[in-house]
């Protein structure tokens, strides 16, 4: 057989053992890191968006959710290197959008981080109607995210 031809079907070969098997322990801990970064995001959302609901929140509170979430939204995209999509054997949300859609991805994750900033600037003042208002305008951006890249629109 010529060179070229066994080549060719060992490429075949590897091209199918590439799909076909389990996703590698490296896949796994970043799906697993990615779940608990978001669960980390969600929480200080959760209690952010709780403390606010007190007719006198308490600000060294507020600040501290909103330093939080300040610190983790520029962290959102490295969370999901190539390849760690969905594939056999991962229990994930992420859709395959992400990486063939990297630009409005990036927006995506640019839009959260954007609304993080200005909410924890915000929230070093005592305003808090304007703390509220820019909660809301960071929820948003959670919601434009999940609506086009996470399975199930939660
Ligand atoms: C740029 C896109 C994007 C933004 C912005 C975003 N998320 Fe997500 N989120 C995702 C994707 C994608 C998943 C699914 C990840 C997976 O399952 O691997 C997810 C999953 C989650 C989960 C479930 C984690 C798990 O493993 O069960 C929570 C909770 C969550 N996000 C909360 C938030 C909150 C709160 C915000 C806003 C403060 C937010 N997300 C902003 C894309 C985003």
């Amino acid at each position: 057989m010529p060179a070229n031809r066994l080549l060719l079907i060992l490429g075949a070969i590897c091209a199918v053992t590439a799909v076909s098997l389990p996703a590698s322990a490296d896949t796994a801990a970043t799906v697993a890191a990615r779940s608990d970064f978001f669960h980390g995001l969600g929480k200080s959302f959760k209690g952010l968006r709780e403390e606010l609901k007190a007719p006198s929140p308490d600000l060294t509170l507020v600040r501290k959710y909103t330093g939080d979430l300040a610190a983790a939204a520029p962290k959102l995209p490295a969370q999901f290197p190539a390849g760690s999509g969905p594939q056999p054997g991962v229990k994930t949300e992420a859709k395959a959008e992400i990486w063939s859609d990297a630009a409005k991805f990036q927006q995506a994750a640019g839009a959260l981080n954007t609304a993080a900033q200005a909410l924890n600037t915000t929230a070093q003042g005592s305003d808090i109607a304007a703390i509220r208002t820019a909660t809301g305008n960071l929820g948003q951006t959670c919601k434009t995210c999940h609506m086009s890249f996470r399975q199930e629109n939660h």
